[in-house]
């Protein structure tokens, strides 16, 4: 029930900050230990390669999490989209691990590739919102999401909470196996700074629907743009305003633009840069000046200790390994008021499914 929301999105957006608090109870200790069975965590730790499969939105939450595995576990970690990694296998290692990421578990496309991890008698784990889903009953392992039904078709607080799964088991992993990063790695109190960073943000929708009427109503196309992590959410910003609000949206990588792409800059572009890393701030802040100058209307998500005078949205900060799960907030709330004052269905865009069934 959408109790008094006008559409399930923006229910769902809200609902973020419980879903990390509902997380760090469901899977860390009173001491803020994460609590992961051993199996699960020893078959882990035999891997010498973790492989990260996905689609849509949780294909994007899984680049997120290469950056967590890979930091707190030192694991070599590759992420795929299953529809291309059922048919375009690639070498794997001598030790795999595969986790699959899908908040519905059904996804055909995903499923695919774990009929192949089964038949070559790899283990599995499979992260999801859906008890007793598809792909929770064929994979060796589950974890549940625990966000509540997502209903609307574009996903908002599943990504958010795969990101923090992803983020205690990679803290579990790398504990396991002594590592100091993961050691140093408060994920508890991170969490919590993530949820009460979180409600700032959706306590200040009236501004980003401000922002969203000025800038995204009357455009054709936008681009978001990012380094590291930031290029990852700027993907996911892309999705969720393309599939809600229909404008044409590109996530890119901030260095790659010049090397073709700011050809489509034009008068009034928007293009908006999303800065939470401090190693490449000052680069994307000039990537973002070298549209300004073509015409680009451009607008800034900025983490509070890298802001400046005149950033348009700034995010609470916490550790540079959680800020996707604070910077794709503002996006979320982009596509939606986009959408509402396009006056679409926010919650059943056109052309999709909430569960995609087929290859
Ligand atoms: O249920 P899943 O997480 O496996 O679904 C994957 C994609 O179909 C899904 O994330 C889709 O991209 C959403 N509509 C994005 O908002």
């Amino acid at each position: 029930d959408k109790g008094t929301y006008p559409f399930y999105m923006l229910k769902e957006i809200d609902e973020q900050p419980n879903v990390m608090r509902r997380l760090a109870q469901v899977y860390l200790s009173e001491t803020g230990e994460p609590v992961i069975s051993d199996k699960l965590l020893n078959s882990m730790k035999q891997a010498d390669r973790i492989y990260i499969v996905g689609a849509g939105t949780s294909y994007h939450a899984g680049l997120v999490g290469k950056r967590l595995f890979e930091s707190l576990t030192q694991t070599p970690t590759e992420v795929h989209v299953s529809s291309e990694f059922a048919y375009e296998e690639p070498i794997l290692s001598k030790k795999p691990f595969f986790i699959f990421l899908s908040q519905s578990g059904e996804t055909a496309d995903s499923r695919e590739v774990l009929v192949n991890v089964n038949a070559g008698g790899y283990e599995s784990l499979t992260i999801t919102n859906v008890q007793n889903s598809t792909l929770s009953r064929e994979a060796t392992y589950t974890l549940l999401l625990h966000a509540g039904p997502e209903i609307a078709v574009a996903s908002t607080k599943a990504y958010t909470a795969q990101i923090a799964l992803e983020a205690i088991l990679a803290k579990a992993l790398g504990e396991a196996d002594n590592q100091i990063v993961a050691q140093r790695f408060d994920v508890r109190h991170q969490l919590g700074l993530v949820a009460t960073g979180i409600q700032a943000l959706v306590d200040e929708k009236n501004k980003i629907e401000e922002l969203a009427k000025a800038s995204f109503l009357n455009t054709p196309n936008a681009f978001y743009i990012g380094r590291g992590v930031d290029q990852n959410v700027s993907l996911e910003a892309a999705l969720k305003l393309k599939e809600i609000s229909y404008v044409q949206a590109e996530g890119f990588a901030s260095g790659e633009l010049k090397h073709g792409t700011i050809a489509l800059i034009e008068k009034g572009t928007p293009v908006i840069g999303i800065i939470t890393q401090e190693k490449t701030a000052g680069l994307t802040r000039s990537n973002l000046q070298e549209t300004m100058a073509r015409g680009a209307h451009i607008l800034t998500i900025v983490s509070e200790s890298l802001a400046k005078p005149g950033d348009d949205i700034v995010l609470p900060d916490v550790d540079e390994l959680m800020t996707p799960l604070l910077s794709v907030v503002p996006t979320q709330l982009i596509a939606y008021y986009t959408s509402l004052n396009k006056g679409l269905d926010v919650d059943k865009p056109r052309n999709l499914a909430k569960s995609v069934t087929v290859e």
